[in-house]
């Protein structure tokens, strides 16, 4: 008995012991993440800038250094002591806890969070970004931003790596996935609605790559030249809109130069652009590796350094304590970083791991796929079946079995549940892997259509696929093609013969639906043989399950392309790869490239001598006919325009009915495109808004999209600002780049 109670007296204590241990250690961390309360600058009421001059003030020279830079990553660039505090992610800055300020927890998330199977947690992984841009929904993006801050959050991150825009210049690019499509007013603005829902759930939003990196050959040693106006008309503008819609509080500069200099310490892109023309506030982080210089870089605008401290460490401190760096400028950089933080609310309210809502993602990660998948051909209403009436049905292509692919790189996120085709006892993500989420197109289509008999083929045996789709009602062949960062597409062809597969099964069976899971535009030698294309992109977590409510008409597809399909590579500005890097380098490694840098890599030109021209404005301007345009998406019902008026003013207002012909409810991108006076010498068209228009069958709607003056305007480069050119503005509504039927032209002064 004595002893039972000596036993219990002991375990008790340990108990106790055991809780104030965890109690002070979550304290412990609790005051790392968010610090005392007991600080003139932990008044909320003050403005970000007045808590962050507070803060400044008492800082150390080492504690502002410690902020400048993250701390280090295997490969890249020495390993920080510090680096064992970090959650997992590409990136930790170490809080000043003396202050109460926090660490910075930073974690990729293009199209979710980016667990790298470091910490394995789960993430939604959502709809690939473009697939995002091809909703044309500001309001999806929001939900886009929202979901990836609360998963954020729920693994303990306090910042995005995400928010791609580089516009699609180049559709061979292999991240153009992880961007927003080909325009700028649409890039921007949905890029903007991602962070402001992101930025509303206490997370640091990020903006990236700042700028002109819009091809992955290469792109640590090429220079982009490009004229002035066209840059500020096009891929600048998508970063100038992106930031004053959303106020992210990040931009990351790229790899690439920029008029002979690298992005990182280009201080026309960071200082001249950014911060005087732009206003930008928050603090510029360089892209991975892509720092190469203190000085330069500091004075250009560059604030933080990752992954490491190669140049923002010592040689930083040095330089300060020399008085080759001045103190102002260090401490500009200090003040947008904290400043960045406080705004944000990372410091008042820090994030909590906790448990994310599964289903409430795969919720919105399908709902965005949906409203995301284009269909893009339906001859004689192949589309949407009917599961009452179809009694065999083909599903055929690789894997199509099992998952759907996504993209890779650093913006991979890791499959809960595994890559469904990845060998056992490789891992989950690997820079290099196609990774395929288990979300199975057979299953789904399966379960829509109980009656009927769904057999499958993966069609690497082309004649046993022709068999089945001879044998079948109808064909479903969903194909691929992969993209990941650090490598480009040798062409926009479907790989693995898989035209061919098309072809063949599409020659057996007239009722061939073709499923694109693709990052980018393709080509489709095939696309007069087959009855219906739908592109799903990379669709996420809950693709098959989308595309399945898609085929099968539980969704109307309401989605529009972000960018243009053009007929050939032939088409493109630059067709043929002639220029040094435009190559793609199939077996990168970012481990050589790095080696590269440290040893000096020579940079070659890459002139874009197509200018603002980009997309559908090359191919209006170059009359190209192209595979589908800009703004072209189907649906199930049919869409009429009617009763245009533009009202001219400071934000001309563009004024106009939306019909929906048909019997089904549905939602009509309905876009508005502008032609600017002769004198501007642009090219004929260029979107300056839209709206999502839902629709019950036979319903209309008044429509009023108010345009920006800037979107009218072009960039005056002598005198440094937008100007509106006195003359005839021509305005264009309609369904897609190519089907406008409302035309007015109105006078603006
Ligand atoms: C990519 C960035 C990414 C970073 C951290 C770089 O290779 O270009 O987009 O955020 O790595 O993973």
């Amino acid at each position: 008995m004595p002893l039972q109670r000596l036993s219990l007296r002991t375990s008790l204590s340990t108990l106790t012991l055991l809780i104030v241990l965890i109690l002070s250690l979550t304290a412990s961390s609790m005051w790392a993440q968010r610090g005392s309360k007991d600080h003139p600058w932990s008044n909320s009421s003050l403005s970000p800038d007045e808590r962050a001059a507070m803060v400044v003030k008492e800082m150390t020279l080492d504690e502002k250094i410690t902020l400048l830079h993250g701390t280090g990553m295997v490969g890249l660039s020495p390993m920080s002591p510090l680096a064992v505090h970090s959650n997992g992610g590409a990136g930790y800055v170490p809080g000043i806890p003396r202050l109460g300020i926090p660490a910075i927890q930073m974690s990729d998330a293009a199209y979710g969070v980016r667990s790298s199977g470091e910490n394995g947690r789960y993430s939604t992984a959502l709809p690939a970004d473009v697939a995002g841009a091809a909703s044309w929904d500001l309001d999806a993006a929001y939900e886009y931003g929202a979901l990836i801050g609360r998963e954020l959050r729920a693994q303990g991150y306090n910042m995005t790596l995400g928010g791609g825009i580089n516009l699609t210049r180049e559709p061979r690019n292999g991240r153009t996935f992880e961007y927003l499509g080909e325009d700028p007013v649409l890039a921007g603005k949905m890029v903007g609605a991602v962070m402001k829902g992101l930025q509303a759930q206490h997370v640091i939003g990020d903006i990236k790559h700042y700028a002109l990196n819009d091809q992955e050959s290469g792109r640590n040693a090429v220079n982009v030249n490009i004229d002035k106006r066209a840059a500020r008309e096009s891929d600048l503008l998508a970063f100038e809109i992106g930031l004053q819609e959303s106020d992210a509080a990040a931009v990351m500069c790229s790899y690439n130069r920029v008029y002979g200099d690298y992005a990182c310490e280009n201080k026309y892109l960071l200082t001249d652009l950014l911060k005087k023309d732009w206003h930008f506030k928050g603090f510029v982080l360089s892209d991975w590796g892509g720092t190469h210089s203190a000085e330069k870089a500091s004075a250009a605008g560059m604030d933080h350094e990752e992954p490491g401290e190669l140049f923002y460490g010592d040689e930083l401190k040095k330089a300060v304590e020399a008085g080759t760096v001045p103190a102002t400028e260090l401490d500009d950089h200090v003040h947008r970083i904290l400043r960045a933080m406080f705004a944000t609310g990372v410091v008042d309210d820090p994030p909590q791991k906790s448990v994310v809502d599964v289903a409430g993602g795969l919720e919105v990660a399908q709902k965005i796929a949906e409203q995301g998948a284009v269909l893009l051909k339906n001859d004689h209403g192949q589309l949407p079946l009917d599961a009452s009436k179809i009694h065999r049905i083909a599903v055929i292509g690789p894997h199509a079995d099992v998952g759907m692919i996504s993209g890779g790189g650093s913006a991979q996120v890791d499959p809960p549940g595994g890559n469904v085709i990845m060998p056992p006892g490789k891992g989950n993500t690997h820079w290099q892997d196609h990774v395929w989420f288990p979300t199975s197109p057979l299953k789904s289509i399966r379960a829509k259509a109980p009656g009927a008999k769904v057999q499958y083929d993966s069609g690497a045996d082309p004649a046993s696929a022709v068999a089945l789709a001879k044998d079948s009602d109808v064909a479903i062949v969903f194909v691929y093609q992969w993209e990941s960062e650090g490598m480009d597409l040798n062409n926009l062809s479907l790989p693995e013969n898989q035209d061919e597969l098309i072809a063949k099964v599409a020659a057996a069976n007239p009722h061939t639906v073709v499923v694109l899971e693709t990052g980018t535009a393709v080509t489709m030698p095939w696309v007069d043989q087959v009855s219906a294309v739908l592109e799903a992109w990379y669709a996420g977590s809950h693709g098959a399950e989308a595309v399945t409510n898609v085929i099968f008409g539980d969704v109307n597809p309401s989605a529009k392309l972000p960018m243009t399909f053009p007929k050939s590579e032939a088409d493109l500005p630059h067709p043929t790869v002639v220029k040094p890097g435009r190559e793609s380098i199939p077996n990168y490694r970012q481990h050589e490239v790095w080696k590269q840098i440290a040893t000096g890599l020579a940079p070659f030109q890459v002139t874009y001598d197509e200018g603002v021209k980009v997309g559908y404005k090359w191919y209006d301007a170059e009359n190209k006919t192209v595979l589908f345009p800009f703004g072209y998406g189907l649906s199930y019902t049919t869409y009429a325009y009617s009763n245009l008026k533009v009202t001219p003013g400071k934000n001309p207002r563009v004024t106009f009915t939306v019909t929906n012909t048909g019997n089904r409810a549905g939602a009509e991108v309905a876009e508005v495109y502008a032609s600017l006076p002769a004198a501007a010498a642009e090219p004929p068209k260029r979107l300056v808004g839209w709206s999502k228009v839902k629709l019950n069958g036979g319903e209309s709607k008044e429509v009023t999209v108010e345009v920006n003056p800037k979107y009218l305007s072009i960039f005056n480069v002598e005198h440094n600002g937008w100007q509106l050119l006195p003359g005839d503005y021509g305005f264009m509504v309609g369904g897609s780049s190519q089907s406008l039927p409302l035309k007015e032209s109105v006078s603006l002064k």
